[in-house]
């Protein structure tokens, strides 16, 4: 979590950095702070809250033309002004802004203490400005080193010295960060999209590698001071993209996206004359796939989900023995990898850290790891065998929606080319195709009605506890559902197995406590409206997500949104989108911050 972000070149840097911060507040925005160097020294300005509290505090006359930002997500130590980064050296010469997670500060802290260093707040991050100053002889970069190595957990570092003008040092370990190419400035910050206002040339950074940048260029190296050749890369997003155009929200305006992102997650990747899917970023032959025997795939939250409903159809159609599994556990408990198995880490963000573990876990006991991305050049993505992006575009509310779909089309694509290797038909795989690109009309309904979920929210968002249900396919949608509830309305949900209730959850129904029930016309339809009378029968009130022309289920329900039909096999787009929309509503209709909502941030990065 948290973003960083420094600027050397001939703008004034505070502008620079407050704009950038503004665009990494999805990744923490508990609190913020810039350190802008100048003939004066280094001024530092930190803040508890948004960014917008930042820059209402910083002067406008505010000089100096190097400087480094930070926006927080609180792990060690409360949120206030004192914790905020940038934090300092004694001498205040030194500033620094860290992203991660520095595992033995206790140890360091004590070390330096000792030696006269005095601490003002209350966070892991501080030791560093210390230990950089108890190193410094004069080499900016030789102290950070020196420093960086003693530090164990995970850092993205950035630091700047008064006496060094025009320089800043930043230094990596499991915590992303990108350097971007100005013509005579340079930009370096946890991700592209605090630079992409400036510049899309980029260059990527792996662990263990330092940079020294100034509005020059810039050099890499490792720990051992030996040069590191980079590549540059381009960026494809656009400005635009990270706007909110006409939409109220980012969550919202990514809902309506979907739209658009699902067929992009499928652009050149169909071949409709061979009824199969063509996804050469798997880097893997016809005949490596065709001895997969088991199928793993490993997320964390959202991204989860969509791994099971993945899991589920691959299991069922492609006949491939397939489970998807918390990243955060799978880590810790010391897999078997077996040959035959294939590894897939789904990652919206591609820097989730639990994720990014658990990848080069597997890969260190010989798996081979396929990513499922959105953000290109993401850790994930480049640690990875092979993968597919998902192209969805920048997701910037913290409530992920759309990148959900555009995960599920990757994984179909991939379910359709494995099927169609082993048991499906052609006449199959063209009604498949048929049944994934033709998913945008009713997408389309669905927010052409959203109205109807607008006045469900109205109705029910004073509840304070709800069961989102489904069976099947849609069971993993039920859950994602309750977490889209709980995250942007903060109303205690439960995602569940329909059929699950009965063996405890139905105790918690009475007046009070809804439950959203999905009911796609597949062949556990009728066990779901069993359910939903076994509900109904204990005064529970009923919300029936189902398909047009299901009178039972609108009669037995108090509540109903309808979806236009499909086959069941798509059904979870269909169903998640309300879902997505429901959310938002009650959300709204709370007054609760859609985009940002508390203690949470976008892109998890620490454990
Ligand atoms: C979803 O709305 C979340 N905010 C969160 O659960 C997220 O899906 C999870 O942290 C995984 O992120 P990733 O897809 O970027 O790895």
């Amino acid at each position: 979590m948290c973003g960083i972000i420094g600027y050397c070149g001939p703008r004034k840097a505070s502008d620079v950095l407050l704009t950038g911060l503004k665009r990494l507040e999805y990744r923490g925005y508990d609190s913020s702070g810039i350190s802008v160097g100048s003939a004066e020294g280094l001024q530092i300005y930190k803040k508890e809250g948004k960014i917008q509290v930042l820059r209402d505090t910083v002067p406008e006359s505010l000089e100096g033309n190097w400087g480094i930002g930070h926006t927080r997500w609180a792990t060690h130590g409360g949120v206030s002004d004192v914790n905020a980064h940038p934090h300092c050296s004694c001498d205040g010469k030194i500033a620094i802004c860290h992203n991660g997670i520095i595992e033995n500060y206790m140890s360091l802290k004590d070390r330096l203490e000792g030696e006269g260093h005095r601490f003002l707040a209350d966070t892991d991050s501080e030791v560093i400005a210390h230990l950089v100053e108890s190193f410094y002889e004069g080499n900016l970069e030789a102290a950070v080193k020196l420093s960086v190595s003693l530090l164990k957990g995970t850092y993205g570092i950035l630091v700047m010295h008064s006496d060094h003008p025009d320089e800043i040092i930043g230094a990596r370990n499991g915590s992303p960060m990108v350097l971007g190419l100005g013509d005579g400035e340079m930009f370096i910050a946890s991700d592209v999209s605090a630079m992409i206002a400036h510049t899309k040339q980029v260059v990527y950074f792996e662990d263990g590698e330092v940079v020294r940048l100034d509005s020059g260029g810039y050099e890499v190296t490792d720990m051992r001071n030996r040069p590191v050749d980079k590549t540059v890369d381009s960026i494809s997003w656009e400005l635009e993209e990270m706007e909110k155009g006409a939409y109220s929200h980012f969550m919202l305006k990514e809902i309506h996206e979907q739209i658009e992102s699902i067929p992009r997650a499928m652009g050149g990747r169909i071949d409709e004359d061979l009824a199969t899917a063509v996804l050469g970023g798997l880097n893997m032959s016809e005949m490596e796939l065709l001895g997969v025997k088991r199928i793993v795939i490993i997320a964390a939250g959202t991204s989860y989900y969509a791994g099971r409903v993945a899991a589920y159809l691959l299991e069922s159609l492609a006949r491939i023995p397939s489970v998807t599994e918390l990243a955060s556990e799978l880590r810790y408990r010391n897999p078997i990898v077996e040959e035959g198995t294939l590894y897939f880490a789904m990652s919206q963000s591609g820097e989730t850290l639990d994720t990014l573990m658990a990848v080069r876990e597997l890969q260190r006991k010989g798996a081979r790891v396929l990513g499922i991305c959105n953000v290109v050049g993401s850790t994930i993505a480049r640690e990875s065998d092979g993968g597919v992006y998902i192209h969805s575009g920048p997701e910037i509310a913290v409530a992920s929606t759309k990148a959900f779909t555009s995960q599920l089309t990757a994984m179909y694509l991939f379910l359709l080319k494995m099927a169609r290797m082993r048991h499906m038909a052609w006449p199959e795989g063209k009604r498949f195709i048929a049944g994934l690109t033709g998913l945008q009309p009713g997408i389309k309904k669905i927010l052409e009605n959203e109205d109807g979920i607008r006045k469900l929210a109205k109705k029910y968002h004073k509840a304070r506890d709800f069961l989102f249900l489904g069976r099947g396919v849609n069971f993993p949608v039920a859950m994602e559902g309750a977490l889209k509830l709980k995250e942007v309305a903060y109303i205690h949900a439960e995602g569940y197995s329909a059929a699950e209730i009965k063996h405890g959850p139905i105790a918690l129904i009475n007046e009070l406590t809804p439950s959203l029930l999905i009911v796609p016309d597949d062949h556990l339809r009728d066990k779901v409206l069993s359910n939903m009378k076994e509900i109904k029968a204990r005064k529970g009130p009923v919300i029936a997500l189902c398909v047009e022309g299901d009178d039972e289920a609108a009669q037995i329900a108090d509540d109903v949104f309808f979806v236009p039909k499909s086959d069941e096999l798509f059904s979870p787009f269909l169903m998640v989108v309300p879902l997505q929309l429901f959310a938002y509503y009650c959300a709204l209709e709370l007054g609760r911050d859609v985009d940002q909502p508390r203690n949470l941030a976008k892109s998890v990065t620490v454990e």
